[in-house]
């Protein structure tokens, strides 16, 4: 079936398109949880300049503790939302003065800490240190959605727990959590876009239930809050 050889397609797609994106070379969770709060509500095209300038800034979460408020915001001008720049800054606070400057090393620990959710809980864990935990975000539910023909409205929390107990199902059949993560986004990102969906060339198309019945355009549901 298709749960089966989900991963592995996606695997594959991954290898051949994937962008070639600084924080996909490091294990370090102090880097990847900055580029994950960047990209929260920024474009990668946007906010790969904004994780350049800020790893060069502050190399360690310690320097990033250190560092005086007004400078953090200096350097996230342009970025919006400058209440992302103080929340990190408060937990870049925490970690480096309550946790010696070591980040959690596991999902449970990683989500007790200030300002961190289920998503960037899941990126760290994943990304840094191989847990098999499922990222999920708004590309993730858009595949999900799609593929696997899933009609409930994602806002509500028995489709979030549906979604959930999909994810982790697929999650377990690699034994590369990081890349699967990551590839599952770029391909929500790049391959299965909210409008126009290029299916011509997808590799699901065989096998996407929204494909099969033409209802790429009306899925995921999403309703307004
Ligand atoms: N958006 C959020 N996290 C991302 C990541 N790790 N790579 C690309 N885009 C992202």
């Amino acid at each position: 079936d298709i749960k089966t050889g989900f991963a592995r397609t996606l695997s594959g797609w991954y290898e051949h398109h994937k962008r070639d994106l600084p924080w996909r070379h490091t294990r370090d969770p102090y880097f990847i949880w900055l580029s994950e709060v960047i990209l929260q509500q920024t474009r990668v095209v946007q906010g790969r300049p904004y994780y350049e300038r800020f790893v060069a800034a502050y190399p360690t979460v310690q320097s990033m503790a250190d560092a005086d408020e007004r400078d953090l915001l200096r350097l996230w001008q342009g970025l919006g939302y400058y209440s992302r720049a103080r929340n990190m800054h408060r937990t870049a606070h925490y970690v480096a003065n309550e946790l010696k400057g070591q980040f959690p090393n596991t999902y449970e620990a990683l989500l007790k800490l200030p300002g961190i959710g289920t998503y960037t809980a899941a990126a760290i864990a994943s990304f840094a240190f191989n847990e098999k935990v499922a990222v999920l975000d708004g590309n993730v539910y858009r595949v999900l959605a799609r593929v696997f023909g899933i009609e409930d409205d994602i806002i509500t929390g028995p489709a979030k727990k549906t979604f959930s107990r999909l994810a982790t199902e697929l999650i377990q059949q690699t034994d590369d959590p990081a890349t699967y993560n990551q590839a599952i986004m770029e391909f929500g990102a790049i391959q299965c876009t909210p409008v126009s969906p290029d299916c011509l060339i997808c590799p699901f198309q065989p096998v996407c239930d929204a494909y099969q019945t033409g209802r790429q355009r009306f899925l995921p549901v999403k309703s307004k809050k």
